[in-house]
């Protein structure tokens, strides 16, 4: 893992965004996709203010664009406001010229015994598409990547997974109450996150200190699963002062 902090979010934002501009324009010229891991909360937000940004004001476009979003709560109704389909159309996908049929999320609204044949569409999906170019992170309070909780292993993949409960009590206010967060959620798995060519993890903000110092420094475990992207080749953490304030 190489570490570059930023003097703030925005600034660290606005490189992101960036090298996945400059990813998204060098495979035009090819006459090639380019194909992104995207995530969802509030740490990626200004990575797509910038990303749309770049389409109005640059023409940056996005047919050649196949995305792959980690996660979604299970259940989870695509036009609810806490789902996150809605959400990456709120952010991202209404404002560009994405083709609606190169962008896939996990579906919150599959019936349960359909959820595993879906989920190895959805593996297939990225192996068909060349494998993710570039995947996007944030990381939760539990160490987790996607939804991939203290318990997830290195070799797991797409499937339906039990929400942590400090995950939980994150989102609860943004679900008006623990009761009302899901249990469950569709995640890719650490494998599939771990197979993409390049990783971005991005964190901004003193609450994140503690688990990125883990991520970086500590023992490689399943208790936290983001220092399985200690084994990652080409993995970047691109962080504010606040977040990296733990690092040694
Ligand atoms: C979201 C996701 C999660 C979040 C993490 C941090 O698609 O996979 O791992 O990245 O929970 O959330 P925020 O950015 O809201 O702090």
């Amino acid at each position: 893992i190489n570490t570059y902090v930023h003097d703030s979010s925005q600034n660290a934002s606005f490189f992101v965004a960036n090298e996945i501009a400059d990813l998204i324009r060098q495979r035009q010229k090819q006459g090639k996709m380019a194909v992104l891991g995207l995530a969802t909360g509030s740490t990626p937000t200004k990575v797509y203010d910038f990303l749309v940004k770049f389409h109005k004001e640059e023409g940056l476009s996005f047919k050649n664009v196949i995305t792959f979003n980690l996660d979604e709560y299970f259940p989870m109704e695509p036009d609810s406001i806490h789902s996150y389909v809605r959400f990456m159309n709120e952010h991202l996908f209404d404002h560009i010229d994405i083709k609606k049929e190169n962008v896939n999320i996990p579906d919150g609204t599959l019936d349960k015994e359909d959820v595993r044949e879906f989920c190895e569409d959805f593996e297939k999906k990225i192996k068909d598409a060349g494998g993710i170019d570039i995947q996007v992170l944030g990381i939760g309070r539990t160490g987790h990547i996607g939804f991939n909780e203290p318990g997830s292993s290195l070799i797991s993949k797409t499937r339906l997974v039990r929400l942590d409960r400090v995950t939980r009590l994150d989102a609860a206010s943004d679900f008006f109450g623990l009761e009302n967060v899901p249990t469950r959620a569709i995640t890719m798995g650490v494998g599939t996150i771990l197979s993409a060519k390049r990783i971005i993890l991005m964190a901004w903000g003193e609450g994140k200190a503690m688990i990125i110092n883990e991520a970086v420094e500590g023992s490689i475990r399943e208790s936290v699963p983001a220092t399985f992207l200690q084994n990652h080749q080409n993995c970047d953490f691109i962080l504010d002062e606040a977040a990296a304030s733990e690092l040694t």
